[in-house]
């Protein structure tokens, strides 16, 4: 099948599913040979909280949000340990990828998907009840073991947010990307042009950037309205950076 006929989609590997010894169960739900995809890209991130925070900004206000953050930061399952706080972010590639993937995983909440679909990989996960300040019940929380891309623009938008173009080998990168002219330097929360003092330089001339990130640098250097976030261009740069840097 020619390349420009296959979709991507993005798949965490969730820290309850690490906890779980899980990854090897769902590696091969989705091998090449069940699935007729392939890996694109793979990696495992410590998720700083810009990454967090853009993966999950469409659901920014719901009563979820705050659990849904800590959760993917390995903060709820690995509260004494910091070095297992991660997720395995896999890139995957081949025909009909979303619907494909999103059928193995099952229905969000793990309940459901359980009634639904014996056997799914959300089948084997849990829920679990959130409180507020007062201890009142506010709804529940959903671990359910695995992301998986909704649809093609989530996908594009999630796979720009946790790959850099070179992750990806660049037969199977899908998106456009362009070549640095300039440099770009980062430093609480600020991003700039020249050097200061601490700050470290995550884009040189030469290298290979996503094409809509540097349009958003552009916009940024110019004060013009972004098409996404500034978060959203840096987090990926930080990915596994020291602590002090996040
Ligand atoms: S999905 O599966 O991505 O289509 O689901 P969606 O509704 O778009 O995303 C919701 C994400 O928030 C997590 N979450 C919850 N959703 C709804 N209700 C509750 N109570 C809830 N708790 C957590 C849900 O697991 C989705 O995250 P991902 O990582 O996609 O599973």
């Amino acid at each position: 099948m020619a390349e420009q006929n296959r979709e991507s989609s993005l798949v965490l590997i969730k820290p309850d599913a690490l906890k779980n010894s899980l990854t090897g169960y769902i590696l091969s739900q989705f091998s090449e040979f069940h699935t007729g995809l392939r890996f694109a890209a793979l990696k495992v991130v410590a998720v700083n909280l810009a990454l967090a925070e853009e993966h999950y900004a469409e659901h920014k206000g719901k009563f979820f949000y705050p659990a849904l953050l800590d959760y993917i930061r390995g903060y709820l399952h690995y509260p004494d340990d910091p070095s297992k706080r991660r997720v395995i972010a896999i890139l995957y590639r081949g025909p009909n990828a979303i619907k494909n993937i999103r059928e193995i995983c099952g229905n969000t909440n793990p309940h459901e998907a359980r009634q639904q679909k014996p056997g799914c990989i959300r089948a084997l996960g849990t829920v679990i009840p959130l409180y507020d300040e007062k201890g009142k019940f506010i709804g529940d929380r959903s671990d359910n073991l695995i992301h998986a891309s909704a649809n093609l623009q989530d996908a594009e938008r999630e796979i720009k947010l946790w790959f850099l173009p070179t992750d990806i080998p660049p037969i199977v990168r899908s998106f456009p990307t362009e070549i640095s002219k300039e440099y770009f330097y980062y430093k609480n929360n600020t991003i700039s042009s020249a050097y200061t003092k601490e700050s470290f330089c995550f884009i040189a001339p030469g290298d290979i950037v996503w094409k809509s990130d540097m349009k958003v640098l552009r916009q940024l250097e110019k004060g013009k309205k972004q098409d996404y976030s500034t978060n959203a261009v840096i987090a990926k740069y930080l990915i596994n950076k020291e602590e002090e840097n996040i």
